[in-house]
């Protein structure tokens, strides 16, 4: 069964139910200078942050969010060497199999979004039966970003909306942000309000570049392998702290000026 936390379990861990972010995005990198560090190969730092997942999986259910988008794979990453793309479809194939247990015990249900074609079949086809299986499944959205870039989902996008005004399906004029929206891979789901990117690179690597519009940024120099729950909530108190505003004011700076503004 899932196993949530109670309201004074938050507070004592410094949460509050009500100033969580409901979905979550983590640009989980330095995976290969953590193992440098150790003097060890790169792929023992990937293998090592496959706990680091589990671990943040486990707590993003255990506080209640929406969604969880993990950005495994970038679009870019195909430059790497063969050996550690072989290695890391490894990985995701064992880690999509190997958690089946745990998804279904937390009632969370796997997603993905990306490109499949240039997945090793084998990953896919076990990803694609992780998806199923936990598609009925109604607590958290883990999301994994595989083969995935946001300017590559946007190009899909605005493809898929010509072919539909070429075919008379729809009207220019009818473009919106929500038709956008609509027709990337992350369709259906909430924007991210939190982005969290390890080791300490200040940039977004071509990842949700439409759906970050108005995330809250927060960067750690922790590599991957070494973040863990502990980490996650200390994000999740630096949200809370965070006022969002979206482009307008504070609501009580927002009163004091609307009373001003008539004088
Ligand atoms: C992130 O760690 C994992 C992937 C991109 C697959 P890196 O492999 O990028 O680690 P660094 O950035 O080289 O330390
Ligand atoms: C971003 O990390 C991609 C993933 C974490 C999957 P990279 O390590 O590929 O990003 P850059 O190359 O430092 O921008
Ligand atoms: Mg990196």
């Amino acid at each position: 069964m899932e196993q949530r936390y109670s309201d004074s379990e938050l507070a004592s861990l410094g949460l509050k139910a009500d100033r969580l972010p409901g979905h979550v995005a983590i640009i989980m990198d330095g995976n290969g200078r953590w193992a440098r560090s150790r003097g060890l190969p790169r792929i023992e730092g990937h293998r090592r942050g496959v706990a680091s997942v589990r671990s943040v999986v486990e707590e993003a259910a255990r506080c209640g969010l929406r969604q969880l988008t993990l950005y495994c794979l970038s679009s870019e990453n195909w430059k790497r060497p063969p050996l550690e793309l072989e290695l890391l479809m490894g990985l995701l194939k064992r880690f999509v199999v190997a958690e089946r247990k745990l998804l279904m015990e937390q009632g969370i249900r796997l997603t993905s979004i990306g490109r499949t074609d240039r997945l090793h079949k084998g990953a896919l086809a076990e990803l694609q039966k992780t998806r199923e299986i936990t598609a009925g499944n109604s607590g958290l959205n883990l999301c994994l970003a595989i083969d995935y870039g946001a300017r590559d989902e946007i190009v899909t996008a605005v493809k898929d909306i010509a072919t539909k005004v070429r075919a008379g399906e729809m009207k220019i004029e009818e473009i919106s942000e929500e038709t956008i929206s609509a027709h990337l891979g992350t369709a259906g789901s909430p924007d991210p309000d939190l982005m969290i990117r390890t080791a300490g690179e200040m940039r977004v690597s071509n990842f949700l570049l439409w759906q970050l519009s108005y995330a809250e940024l927060w960067v750690t120099d922790v590599f991957w392998p070494d973040f863990r729950d502990e980490q996650f909530r200390e994000a999740l108190k630096s949200f809370a702290a965070r006022d969002r505003r979206f482009g307008g004011l504070k609501p009580e700076l927002a009163a004091s000026q609307s009373e001003s503004a008539q004088h």
